[in-house]
């Protein structure tokens, strides 16, 4: 059977996040995030459960480094909880919680494996939402100090730092529609809350190049390709509103300096702001926003489809079989991942890209012999690496990829059901067991490529 390689030195990872996985959330020293204070709302968690214990990961850092030693990874994607470095969110450091990341990139690097840290994947001290969160501009100057914090401890020895993860999610399901931490229901305060995050990004870059001077420094965006669901004007603006909303909002301001006119324009529309919709956004903003950064990471996991309704307003679209729909209700479509790619290199010449998240949630459990045949896992992942294969192709500088996750672990707002990990966990006894897709997984590390056709493992 005929198959493809990827470059040399291409990175093959996997990503998790400090509130999913880590539990131990009152452990030495460790502050109180909007997350915990979110799950204790009643119907908040769509299980009723908490990240209070997760995958127990801070406790079993080892086990689990040993476990991507065996995958055979070459990078690990992790994030660091600012409530365990300053757990008030500005002031006194937790030398205790720095001591934890410390420890758990030493263990990487003793196994060879990079250690890609996120600062901030959504778990804020909840000392700062009680004084604003990212509505208020204060926490530019908080971050910059929590980065510093980190950076001094960990900068001699992590080559790849991203500010922060996904801002539209942060933005508009936290602050715009109420489904995650901190669960306000305001649009104009996402506006502001998506501006404070950019510009947080922004003056982090250059504590990071200070602390961690041979490292890279970037950010990661979700993005979400979309097509119309019918060749119709209306459908097509559909799509534009759509990806001047999710996409544009976010990639233009980094990497050209500017917000989406017609984005803007909408938004100010549909929201009754006033005309200049950003009163937030000071002289000099865009300018700290767009400063140069060293690699884009994506989080790709489908697309959307847009149709207008009778008056023309944007409606989502289901298309698709169920069959290629995993647990979340995403599909399967491994050409939005290879089009997004795509487009980075064309529209917005971005030099180092990395595929930062990439995956779906299948509730397959052991077998009677104690093995998980997550075989539509296998088949998501092998057409994904084919499209960042075929991006490769044409010339898109795609430098790895993470697969998420690592670990069944606590997925936000849908708590425990959904499963995502390599590892399917048993969480009434922290035991793991490696599924079919991490054995798969690791002999396509082991190639250095993926086969034409799926090869299951039994
Ligand atoms: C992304 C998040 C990540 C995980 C996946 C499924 O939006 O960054 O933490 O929850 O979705």
């Amino acid at each position: 059977m005929s198959s493809r390689r990827f470059p040399k030195g291409f990175r093959w990872g996997a990503s998790t996040s400090a509130l999913q996985v880590e539990g131990a959330t009152a452990a030495e020293g460790r502050g109180e995030s909007i997350w915990e204070r979110f799950a204790a709302r009643p119907g908040a968690i769509e299980d009723g459960s908490t990240p209070a214990v997760a995958c127990d990961h801070y406790h079993r850092f080892r086990e689990d480094v040993g476990r991507m030693a065996e995958l055979g990874l070459t990078a690990y994607r992790f994030s660091i909880a600012w409530p365990r470095v300053v757990p008030e969110g500005t002031g006194a450091v937790n030398a205790k919680g720095l001591d934890f990341y410390d420890r758990l990139v030493d263990a990487l690097l003793e196994h060879g494996i990079a250690p890609y840290a996120t600062l901030y994947h959504w778990d804020l001290p909840q000392a700062l939402q009680d004084r604003g969160g990212w509505a208020d501009r204060a926490i530019v100057p908080a971050f910059v100090e929590y980065t510093r914090a980190v950076t001094e401890r960990l900068g001699d020895r992590v080559g790849s730092w991203s500010t922060i993860n996904e801002p539209w999610c942060i933005a508009v399901l936290g602050h715009e529609e109420g489904k995650q931490a901190p669960g306000l229901s305001d649009p104009p305060t996402g506006l502001a809350v998506a501006h404070h995050l950019l510009l947080a990004h922004g003056e982090a870059v250059p504590v990071i190049r200070t602390n961690a001077p041979e490292a890279e420094a970037g950010i990661v965006l979700n993005l979400v390709p979309a097509e119309p669901a019918e060749d119709t004007g209306a459908a097509r603006n559909a799509v534009r509103w759509f990806d001047g909303f999710f996409n544009r909002w976010f990639l233009d301001p980094l990497l050209r300096g500017r917000y989406p006119e017609d984005a803007v324009a909408d938004r100010v529309q549909c929201e009754h702001l006033p005309p200049s919709g950003m009163p937030f956004a000071q002289e000099g903003d865009l300018d700290v926003i767009s400063r140069p950064i060293d690699f884009l990471g994506v989080n790709y996991y489908s697309r959307a489809v847009f149709d207008a309704d009778e008056n023309g307003e944007p409606v989502g679209v289901t298309v698709g079989t169920p069959e290629r729909r995993n647990d979340m209700g995403w599909e399967d479509f491994p050409p939005g991942l290879h089009r997004i790619l795509v487009r980075l290199h064309r529209e917005y010449d971005v030099a180092r890209i990395y595929v930062t998240e990439n995956g779906g949630a299948w509730s397959d459990a052991p077998d009677a012999d104690g093995r998980v045949r997550d075989h539509r896992k296998i088949h998501y992942l092998h057409g994904h690496l084919h499209a960042a294969l075929d991006a490769i192709d044409e010339g898109v500088p795609l430098k790895g990829y993470f697969a998420w996750s690592l670990l069944d672990n606590w997925e936000w707002a849908h708590g425990y059901p959904m499963r995502f990990g390599f590892y399917w966990i048993d969480y009434e006894t922290q035991r793991r067991v490696a599924k079919n897709s991490a054995l798969w997984y690791r002999d396509v590390i082991a190639h250095h490529g993926v086969d034409d056709d799926v090869v299951l493992p039994s």
